[in-house]
């Protein structure tokens, strides 16, 4: 069973002394892998006390980083937590609207030359 912690809770954690992130709904205590983090410091504390799932994909993480995690996982948000705060990641669904955006434009400009 892991515990379940609070977002409220996950926030109190935001210092070098005790830094708690949320990546995909999971509560991760990073204190003592902040020396050891191979993206410095900086980008752990930048995401203390929040949600790093998105900041976390943007890197593109080895399978390696991911496997890590696992080591630092204290615990899993209450379902209503969940989600809320989460950027949720709809890259596929940007493209989507882009491309017909795309597609919708070029109809037009092809519709009015050829007219
Ligand atoms: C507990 C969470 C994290 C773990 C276990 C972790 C682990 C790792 C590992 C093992 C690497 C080496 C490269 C790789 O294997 O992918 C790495 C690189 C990196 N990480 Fe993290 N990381 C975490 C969170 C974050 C967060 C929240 C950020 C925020 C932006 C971040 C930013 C970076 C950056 C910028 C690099 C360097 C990439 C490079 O130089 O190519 N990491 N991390």
């Amino acid at each position: 069973m892991t515990a379940e912690i609070s977002f409220k809770e996950v926030k109190k954690h935001k210092s070098k002394k005790s830094l708690w992130m949320v990546i995909h709904n999971d509560v991760y205590d990073v204190t003592k892998f902040l020396e050891e983090h191979p993206g410095g410091e900086d980008t752990l504390l930048e995401n203390a006390g929040k949600d790093a799932s998105q900041a976390f994909e943007d890197v593109g993480h080895s399978e390696d980083a991911r496997e890590l995690l696992k080591k630092y996982k204290i615990g899993t948000l209450p379902a209503a937590d969940k989600r809320k705060d989460i950027p949720l990641n709809c890259n596929t669904l940007k493209w989507a609207l882009l491309a017909l955006a795309g597609a919708i434009v070029i109809g037009i400009v092809l519709k009015k030359t050829m007219t």
